[in-house]
This record gives structure tokens, sequence and C-alpha cells, in this order.
């Protein structure tokens, strides 16, 4: 063990959280290396849906065009479905993701991009590659084995799985985005809640021509109810559509505590062919692997110089699609934090704002994407499909329904309910933008004394844009000449941005003399940009003279009401206090 190679952040995995840190980190100039265990990036679909948050890092990050050029779109994704098969009986539907009117247009209103779904293996070329050519080092087949830290660094030994011999990667910082079983968690003994294991699940990768099935009623995601269909897994047999309409997935659960069963190509083929339903479509199965319903999450994201992102600090089912969203937003919120204190701009103190930011919004979706697996049995009850001693009685109390009784009636009625109740799963627009980042507990948080509202709404379902601090900045259609553009597109890029309007000259006389660099924005009649909707003028709960101070990951820093000879003297102070006082 001789080399020792250097850099300033050392990135152990390649997945959504590990190449995403990567790419901002690089677009932000930031050197970093990758070390990957394997010779290739995911290989099989896995996490799929992209939420607006998510597609809004990736629109600051450059890449969201060549996302949206391979997902499938919005419009496809919208019907869920229960029923006893593909070919079966349909037992009701959820609008979902966007597509129920009212919440598309909560959707429209509330970003510039559209959700869609996003493959895995399909995403993660996206970003590495964008990565690569912005300057990462990364370097397939090597394996993270062990790190220790000290006042200056983190020294990391690595085995090169090629050529067989293990070495030293020394860097400032290290990121551990590698997994659910995140060796670099472990080894910087970061406190976790929770329990691994609690249902098992296979993932079965097919190629089929399901059009027949699934053309008039387009959707990511067909439940199936059939017998076993309670065992494990994440609620019910999932049909899951990777490529329009011949690429699948399906999910299905098996008995935690007997094991998995032998992943034959037989078994796989049963599988596949009981939840279809129709026997005499070709069917060819890519791959089979078992893995296990987590609930678990990290207290504290950090030790010292080794931070980490993604599944390595929330593990939980795919329920509500927050997996691979959470890992890229954990990344985007460190990569900037990163930066300002490599580059000596703010202390390293800004970095606990990491944990006290992200944690907690880790347990909130560990929580609600658990909560959800359970919010499927009510669709079983109401068709007393829990516990049928029989496949014969389960199809007999799923026909019942159909009956001219009063019994059959209620039962309509429960079934109704229940399945629009999955709407928290399926349509939580909430959960996907919502994240606040509580003022008192972060220091990259400078609370503004108002009294916090609160939510007006189911703040699961609904979206409800603020500009109070810790909140994401509220996207607004404005326009700058011919050019219609969002407020979130004249924020990020690295920088942090003061957003102000008429009256507000002081603040940006304020923001040109500061250390840190904070790009002016001007919104309102003949200034740089203009607000011709009145849209902005209602989102932005300030006076024309107030000033919003926007972090590089869009999230409002601190906000004020007005400008005065004052303004210089609050925006350094306010800016010195986010930087921890470099
Ligand atoms: P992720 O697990 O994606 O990446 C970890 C990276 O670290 C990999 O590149 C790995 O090779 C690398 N690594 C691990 N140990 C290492 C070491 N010691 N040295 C170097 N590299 C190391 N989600 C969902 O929403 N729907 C789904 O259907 C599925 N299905 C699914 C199937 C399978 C098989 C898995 C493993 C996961 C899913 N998921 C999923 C979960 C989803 O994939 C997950 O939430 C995200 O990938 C998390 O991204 P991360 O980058 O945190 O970890």
């Amino acid at each position: 063990m001789s080399t020792v190679v250097e850099t300033d952040v050392l990135i152990v995995g390649s997945g959504p959280a590990g190449a995403s840190a990567a790419l901002a980190l690089s677009t932000y100039g930031v050197p970093n290396i990758v070390v990957t265990r394997y010779a290739r990036l995911a290989d099989t679909p896995r996490a799929h849906i992209t939420n607006q948050r998510t597609m809004e890092v990736l629109r600051d990050l450059g890449v969201e065009q060549e996302v949206v050029a391979q997902a499938t779109p919005q419009h496809l994704m919208g019907n869920t479905t229960f029923c006893t098969s593909l070919a079966g009986e349909e037992l009701g539907r959820v609008r979902s993701w966007g597509n129920e009117p009212l919440v598309q247009a909560e959707h429209e209103l509330a970003s510039p991009t559209r959700m869609c779904d996003m493959p895995q293996h399909l995403m993660e070329p996206v970003l590495v590659n964008a990565a690569v050519a912005r300057g990462t080092r990364l370097r397939f087949q090597n394996e993270y084995l062990s790190h220790t830290q000290d006042a200056d660094g983190v020294t990391a030994t690595v085995r090169d799985r090629l050529r067989g011999d293990t070495y030293e990667i020394r860097a400032k910082y290290l990121i551990g985005a590698d997994g659910g079983r995140s060796r670099v968690a472990a080894d910087a003994r970061l406190p976790m809640g929770g329990q691994m294991g609690v249902a098992g699940s296979i993932n079965i990768v097919f190629e089929a021509d399901l059009s027949k099935y699934t053309a008039h009623r387009p959707s990511t995601l067909y439940w199936v109810l059939a017998p076993g269909a309670t065992v494990g897994g994440i609620g019910a047999g999932l049909v899951r559509c990777v490529r329009p309409w011949n690429e699948w997935l399906i999910v299905w659960g098996y008995d935690v505590n007997a094991g998995a069963p032998d992943l034959t190509t037989e078994y796989a083929e049963s599988v596949v062919r009981q939840l279809v339903g129709d026997d005499d479509i070709p069917v060819t199965v890519r791959s089979s692997s078992a893995w296990t319903v987590n609930e678990m999450y990290a207290e504290s994201y950090a030790n010292g110089r080794v931070f980490c992102a993604g599944d390595a600090v929330h593990r939980h089912p795919p329920s509500n699609g927050l997996g691979s969203n959470t890992s890229i937003q954990d990344a985007y919120n460190l990569a900037w934090k990163l930066k300002l204190v490599l580059d000596g701009t703010a202390h390293p103190k800004l970095l606990d704002s990491y944990t006290a930011e992200r944690a907690h919004v880790g347990r909130q979706i560990v929580t609600r994407a658990n909560r959800s697996i359970r919010e499927t049995a009510p669709v079983f009850e109401a068709l007393d499909g829990l516990s049928p001693q029989t496949p014969e009685q389960l199809w007999a109390n799923i026909a019942a329904r159909k009956d001219a009784t009063e019994a059959a009636e209620k039962q309509r009625a429960k079934l109704r309910e229940a399945i629009a109740y999955k709407v928290y799963e399926f349509n939580a627009h909430g959960v996907d933008l919502n994240q606040r980042y509580p003022a008192d507990g972060s220091a990259a948080i400078v609370p503004d004394g108002t009294p916090d509202p609160g939510f007006a709404r189911d703040p699961e379902l609904y979206h409800q844009p603020s500009s109070r601090p810790g909140a994401r900045l509220p996207h607004a259609w404005i326009t700058s000449g011919t050019r219609t553009l969002s407020t979130l597109d004249t924020i990020g890029r690295g920088r942090f941005t003061l957003l102000t309007g008429i009256g507000g000259e002081a603040w940006v006389r304020a923001a040109e003399g500061q250390e840190v660099e904070i790009t002016a924005v001007v919104i309102g009649p003949g200034q740089q940009y203009e607000d011709p909707y009145g849209d902005w003028a209602r989102l932005r709960e300030i006076p024309d003279a107030g000033a919003l101070l926007v972090r590089p990951d869009g999230f409002v820093a601190f906000r004020h009401a007005g400008a005065g000879p004052e303004a210089g003297k609050l925006l350094a102070e306010d800016a010195g206090k986010l930087l921890a006082d470099a």
C-alpha cells in the first residue's frame, strides 16, 4: 500500500446521492473523486418517481432537459390502478402524480418543472456523465474499506478490485453515499433510529408488451390484490412501468422470517403470470433480486469531516417515490456548504446545518413511506381480503361487491374511500415540496422574528409557498424583455442571490459589497426583471423594497420587510451569521 491520492472531497458511491454530490461539487469547481464498488452504474430500474423539487435541482445543475428527454412524461404516470391482475378485474383508480386536475394546477403553479418517471439506470448516467465532464474523477471497481480522520482531513483506505491492491485517498471531507448498507455511516458511528428488515420484497424486471392492459389507463403503477399479496412486500403486488408499455418491474413480497424464495427464472415467471393474468403474452424475465423493507434513519448525518447522504442515512420502502429524490436533495444541501467552507468563505460550523436541516426531512420521509404501506391495508379490508383462507374465498369476497345489496353498497363505498385515501402515497404534493428548514435549529437560516402561520391545508397533500426563512423560494413566472423565466431561474449556480424590488437600491449596493458572492435581482416595472402577472408580488410576502436572501440551494436564508440606511449593516451581519463568521 504505497500510493496516496489527494482530493478535496472523496465521495463513496455513484448512486443518486453520490452522483449528484459529485455533479454539484464539480459544477461549483470543487475537486472531488468518486469511488464506486462495481464496474458499472445501476443496472436495474430501482427508484423512478422524480418529483418537482428534484427537477428544480437538476434544472439548476443543468441536466433537467436531458432527464426530460429520457423520462416517461407526467401525463403517462397518472392512473394508479388497483386490480386483481392486469388482465383481471379493476377495483378502482387514483389520479396520481399531479394528474388530478386540481392538483395538476397546483403543480403548474408551484414550479417551472414537471415531475416525471426517470428510472435509476437512466438517471445515474445523466448525473455521472455531467459530473465527469465537469471534473469529477470517477473510479469504478474501487471499494471503500475504512477511514480515519484528524484535524485536517480524512484518510480512506480503498481496494482497487481490478488491480487487487489497496491504497489511500486523502481528502479534506468524505461523503458516504454508499447506500442502505453504508459502511461509511457505520464507521462514522452515526446514531440510527428505527429498524431494518421489517418485510421481505422481490423485484422482478421483465419485458412484455402489456399495452393491451395499460395504454387505455396509462400509469406508472398497477397494484394487484391477489392471494399472497399481503405477505411482506409494500402493501400489495405491484406491476410498475419502466418504459411504456414493454419494460416492467414487479414488486412481490415474501415472509421475511422464512427468508427469500429461490429466485429461479421459473419462480419469477410464475409471479409475472399471476400478476399479469394473461398466459398468452410472451414474457422475458431479465433479472430478479430480493431486498427488505426498512424503517431506519440516522439522527445525525455527520461525524467531524465525514458526511453521509441518501440511503446511507434514510432507509425506507419505495412508497411515495422518495428514495432517490431525497438522496439528490441531501447532496444539493451539502455541496454548496462544502464549497464555501473549502474556499474559506465560511467557517466549518456552517456544515453543522446539514444535519440540522436534513435529518428531520429524512425521518419524515422514512415515516411517510412506511405509513403508506400500512395505508394499503384498508383496500384489502374493504374486500374482506386481509385473511381469506383460500384464493376462492378472496375471489368470492371481491365478487361480492357487485351484488345489489345494502352490504355490497357499503362495501363499494368503503373500497372507494380506501382507494381515494391513497392520495397520501400517490399525489402528496406537500410531501414533495413543503420541506422547511428550522430557523431556530439551523445556523444557515436567520429567523425574521415573524410568527409562523403554519399550514392552511394538509401539509402532506398541498404545497404552500412561503418566503419565510427556511422555506424554498416560491416560484413565479417573471419576464426579462421577451424572455419568460421562473424566479427560481434567477438563483442557484452555487451562489447567493438577493431578491428585491423598487426602492431596494440599498440592498443592491449592500450585496455588491459583501465578501461572499451575492447576485442582486431587482423585480418590478422598468427593472431588470418584471412581474407582469403580479404573481411574484402576491407570493413574496414582503413589500417592494424588502429583501430575500436566497441560498445557493434555493432556500430563503433571511427576509427583511424594508430597506433603509441599515441595509448594508443588516446584510453584513446576517451573511456573517450564515457563514458562521469565517
Ligand atoms: P444507492 O444504493 O443507489 O447507491 C449506493 C452506491 O454506493 C452504489 O453505487 C454502490 O455501488 C456504492 N457502494 C456501496 N458500498 C460501497 C463501498 N464500500 N465502496 C464503494 N462504493 C460502494 N427505490 C424506489 O423508489 N423504487 C424501487 O423500486 C426501488 N428498488 C430498488 C431495488 C434495489 C435492488 C435497490 C438496491 C434499491 C431500490 N430502491 C428503490 C431504492 C433506491 O434505489 C434508493 O433509495 C436510492 O438509490 C438511494 O440512492 P443512494 O445514492 O443513497 O444509494
